[in-house]
């Protein structure tokens, strides 16, 4: 298939993709506020839950980002979680990022590695099956930060990998994210709408310098709020309607498509800003979910490490991907 043919089938309309790509301090971290240590088992078994949910991941998800370890997995009886998806007419996707790690200076931001044997690791991935790839920078809001100097190296790492996926035939998902974060004086809506702007521009710059296919990608952006300390309450149109201007302004038409992250939002929230989003006309790309926390939340806890939980669990998990999808359609409604 072509990167552009993926990129539309991971867009399929009523459709959107499941992050299941945290890294092991981040698993760490989820199955900790469940009082479960990190085992190679439970991850398998908490990941085949999730993907044995049949009637949902046929119906509302078009592709799913995998870890290495999952890409390479089985489920408990033996089935490769790969073979799992292919039946479900899911797209497996592979988080390649190393990490975001502290960037020198004094400023607070971090620069995300991971691109020495990139080149290597695509290729065995694309064997593997990988139709599409992520990679995510994280950009800080502060007194003094996002710098320039940490934009640059953000977007200039985003599009040496968005080329090297592309030679490997893989559709690269790229993934800056300002994170909400930051202190209540300086993370207003409008302060987050400036940044996201801003980094947007640089990232189009850098993928354009490197020659990447914009037609062969897709964007994977948080959505325009004010940070979770702030004391700005804007409603859901108006989030929607800044979230939307800033993307219109920076993004090219080229892109197929947009698929936002959740970022921290509740599970509900995620649902109504991406529905609100959806209701505005004309827009030049379609845009969906691709969500972790917001899709996972519910599930994680009923799941609980138990798989006689299973059935519960994935119950919770096909509601918010069914909302999420009336949400890519603009048809959700509280
Ligand atoms: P959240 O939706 O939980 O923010 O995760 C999406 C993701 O893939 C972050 O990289």
């Amino acid at each position: 298939m072509s990167l552009n043919a993926i990129a539309q089938k991971l867009m399929e309309p009523g459709k959107g993709i499941l992050a299941a790509d945290e890294s092991e301090p981040t698993i760490e971290k989820r199955f900790a506020k469940i009082n479960l240590p990190s085992t190679l088992e439970l991850r398998r078994d908490y990941r085949e839950m999730l993907f044995r949910s049949s009637h949902a991941m046929t119906n509302y998800i078009s592709g799913v980002i995998l870890t290495e370890e999952t890409l390479k997995q089985e489920a408990a009886d033996g089935t490769p979680f790969r073979a799992i998806l292919a039946d479900e007419d899911v797209i497996p996707g592979i988080k390649v990022d190393r990490g975001a790690f502290p960037m020198p200076g004094e400023s607070g931001e971090k620069i995300t590695e991971g691109l020495d044997g990139l080149r290597q690791r695509l290729e065995e991935y694309a064997r593997l099956g990988a139709g599409f790839a992520k990679w995510r920078a994280v950009i800080t809001i502060n007194d003094i930060a996002p710098t320039r100097n940490n934009i640059r190296a953000n977007a200039h790492a985003l599009a040496r990998y968005a080329i090297l996926c592309q030679e490997a035939g893989i559709v690269p998902v790229v993934e800056p994210e300002v994170v909400g974060d930051g202190d209540p004086g300086n993370h207003s809506l409008e302060r987050c709408a400036q940044v996201t702007g801003d980094v947007l521009e640089n990232v189009f710059k850098e993928l354009r310098l490197a020659g990447v296919d914009l037609s062969g990608m897709l964007l994977k952006p948080n959505m325009v709020l004010p940070g979770v300390n702030s004391r700005d309450r804007p409603s859901v149109d108006d989030i929607a309607q800044r979230t939307y201007e800033v993307l219109r302004e920076q993004v090219p038409a080229a892109v197929p498509g947009i698929a936002f992250l959740s970022g921290g939002q509740t599970d509900e929230e995620a649902t109504a800003h991406l529905s609100a989003i959806n209701k505005i006309q004309n827009k030049p790309w379609p845009i969906t979910f691709s969500y972790g926390r917001a899709l996972q939340n519910v599930a994680l806890r009923l799941w609980a490490g138990r798989r006689e939980n299973f059935a519960q669990a994935q119950a919770a998990f096909t509601h918010r991907a069914k909302m999420n999808s009336l949400a890519a359609s603009g048809e959700w409604t509280p």
